[in-house]
């Protein structure tokens, strides 16, 4: 399973970017707007702290044909951008466009295995489902999350579900769990997920008992 990381803050990204876990950064208006930088310069500095790395910029324009164009220049900033695009009606036909334009798309906001079926017969590389919005109406986010891989599999579709809106380890652990091809994370949520309270008690021991032998070196 893939890891991203949902945020454009730069130096988090910079920070984890050495670990070697992370396979790109999905930004959206929301967090691109919380750095007090220009958009696009901000864009391209991500696509170099992740060189290999696949970068999703959303498009922020409304009209379907101006959709299309800002799409065609998001994705001209760099060859690892994926143009994100909302999953509206109003958008199909430019999505399937920039589909056969060679675009790779990321749509998001999708929250039904409707939505994401139609989405994969236009051929787009991601789906991303919202999980925590769903919580957020006290519904349950992550049932989506294994329809819409039992769906993806049934018909055997090549787009690939990446788990959005993750909010918690549970979400993580649910998107796992039905077999995410990809999960993006705020660096807060990855943060918790690497972190356990057990992994850090067992160092504290090992290292007490290991000081009562009192050698220098080892081997
Ligand atoms: C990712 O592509 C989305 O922009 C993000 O996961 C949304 O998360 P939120 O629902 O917590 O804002």
């Amino acid at each position: 399973m893939k890891i991203f990381l949902d945020t454009a803050d730069k130096l988090a990204i910079a920070q984890w970017a050495v670990t070697g876990l992370i396979d790109g950064v999905t930004t959206n208006p929301t967090h691109l707007a919380k750095e007090k930088k220009s958009p696009k310069e901000l864009v391209q500095e991500i696509c170099t702290l992740l060189p290999q790395g696949e970068i999703s910029v959303e498009v922020t324009e409304k009209e379907p044909d101006k959709v299309y164009a800002q799409a065609l220049k998001i994705a001209a900033l760099h060859q690892n951008i994926l143009v994100k695009i909302p999953c509206h009606k109003d958008y199909y036909g430019v999505i399937e466009k920039l589909v056969n334009d060679g675009i790779k798309i990321n749509v998001t906001l999708v929250f039904t295995v409707v939505q994401a079926l139609f989405m994969c017969k236009l051929g787009v590389v991601y789906i991303s489902p919202f999980v925590g919005r769903w919580d957020d109406i006290d519904a349950h986010g992550g049932d989506v999350l294994f329809e819409i891989r039992e769906m993806i599999d049934q018909y055997n579709f090549d787009t690939q579900l990446l788990a959005a809106s993750l909010r918690s380890v549970q979400h993580v652990h649910q998107a796992i769990l039905a077999g995410a091809d990809a999960a993006t994370l705020p660096i807060a949520v990855l943060e918790q997920c690497a972190a356990h309270v057990l992994t850090d008690r067992g160092i504290a021991q090992f290292d007490a008992d290991w000081q009562k032998l009192d050698i220098k070196q080892f081997p």
